[in-house]
């Protein structure tokens, strides 16, 4: 559960008015909860300990230092996509022998950095991909931990762009085919050892359903490759969902009760628990967006309206650069004036300042009837927010706080006009 809420009328984290922060830093700023991102960590810890399970956060969804450095404190793992990734967990303080490296494209460069830090496994995507590290790895003079992504084929019942276990999709490799290739690695791939088995069938899912048809789909051959290869790990990947419509009421309890069908940590848990415990695997869970996702908000500044034949539009001075789900996977973020209004509400368009029809964070949108100037915040921002920004129109990256009861710290300072161009040169 998160802690934004209203109190005396004005919008806070935790114990900060986020007009403090607003005035303070200025806006676009994303603003972080430490308590939030503290009790869905220990909520999920608890959740799964009847397993023997070992989370590794995906780096993806926000990878500022602080908040890897809050994951690394709390004896998280992490799921990395990128040497950048491996980089950043590295310098955050976290532990290169606890990562485990997705992804479809992994470089030379990659590999190799990955190996001399040791990684934990190569959750691998293709035979080519499982050739080339075994090819590395001999040159190095070492042997690899990999596992194989296997595509399981189950419907998530999410945004197509964020569906990755079908057959229409990049990732892992056909379930039929996956036998055959571990025969392969073990009969002819001499650098490699199979450490274990992975899988992530999407992200944003709201049910349990599919996880459980995937895990179930997936059981037997975990089994049989514990047997086989002495596997060590099933990842059963990312994916929890979290709340977008209804963020903000979601910050009660009462909403919770409110809502059973909404996926929780405990719901996810006592579903997967049974299917899972029965095969003695160590099991790795990939979440990104369920520990950072409802943890933060963007604060944004109301910056004009205009009422059009058709329509009005506030224009804020965020845009798709910063946050770029809506116009990406047709996101649904709320937006609350941090001054609580009551009885004023419109239907608008809330839209950035990008040149572009696409640069819009909420369409149609009943909301307050903010006026020039004033704060707003957009919410559920945590997750593939800042992470996915962009400096798109020449528009510097936004600033990050993050709170920590009635204190605040910037995490990341707004980047400067120089720091944009910095690497930029002219020719001689
Ligand atoms: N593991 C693997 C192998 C993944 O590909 C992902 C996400 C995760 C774990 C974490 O999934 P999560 O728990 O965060 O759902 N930018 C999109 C989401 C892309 C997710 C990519 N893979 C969005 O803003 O909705």
């Amino acid at each position: 559960m998160h802690s934004f809420a209203y109190k005396n009328s004005a919008l806070h984290c935790e114990a900060v008015n986020l007009s403090d922060i607003a005035s303070a830093m200025g806006t676009p700023t994303f603003v972080y909860s430490r308590k939030t991102i503290m009790d869905d960590l220990s909520e999920l810890k608890e959740a799964l300990a009847p397993l023997d399970a070992h989370i590794a956060y995906a780096v993806k969804a926000c990878s500022n230092m602080a908040i890897l450095n809050l994951m690394a404190k709390q004896g998280v793992g992490f799921d990395i996509v990128s040497g950048g990734e491996l980089w950043r967990v590295i310098h955050a303080g976290g532990d290169p022998t606890r990562c485990t490296y997705a992804g479809v494209g992994k470089t030379e460069a990659e590999i190799r950095y990955a190996l001399n830090h040791k990684i934990y496994c190569f959750n691998c995507e293709s035979e080519n991909e499982l050739r080339e590290i075994n090819r590395i790895a001999g040159e190095m003079g070492v042997k690899a931990p990999v596992a194989v992504r296997v595509n399981p084929n189950v419907e998530a019942n999410t945004h197509k762009y964020i569906t990755t276990g079908t057959k229409e999709n990049k990732f892992g490799v056909d379930f039929s085919r996956i036998e055959e290739l571990y025969a392969t690695i073990a009969a002819e791939m001499p650098h490699l050892y199979i450490r274990g088995l992975q899988m992530h069938i999407g992200s944003q899912l709201t049910e349990v359903s599919p996880f459980v048809k995937a895990i179930e789909k997936v059981a037997p051959m975990a089994r049989k490759f514990k047997e086989l290869y002495n596997i060590e790990f099933w990842s059963i990947g990312g994916g929890i969902g979290i709340i977008y419509d209804g963020c903000l009421a979601s910050g009660s309890a009462e909403w919770w009760t409110a809502h059973p069908e909404q996926i929780t940590l405990k719901s996810y848990a006592e579903a997967i628990i049974p299917l899972l415990q029965p095969i003695g695997l160590k099991i790795l869970v990939e979440p990104g967006r369920r520990l950072v996702g409802n943890a933060a908000c963007l604060l944004t500044t109301c910056l004009y309206e205009k009422k059009g034949e058709a329509k009005t539009f506030k224009m804020i001075d965020a845009g798709m650069n910063d946050i770029i789900r809506p116009a990406l996977y047709e996101g649904y973020h709320e937006i609350w004036p941090v001054k609580e209004h009551k009885n004023d509400t419109i239907v608008a368009d809330i839209v950035g300042p990008i040149c572009e029809s696409g640069d819009f964070q909420a369409q149609n949108r009943e909301i307050a009837d903010v006026k020039p100037g004033e704060i707003l915040a957009e919410m559920s921002a945590g997750a593939y927010g800042f992470s996915m920004a962009s400096t798109y129109n020449s528009r510097p990256l936004a600033a990050e706080v993050l709170v920590d009861g009635d204190k605040w710290h910037v995490i990341r300072k707004r980047q400067t006009m120089a720091q944009m161009v910095e690497d930029e040169s002219l020719p001689e």
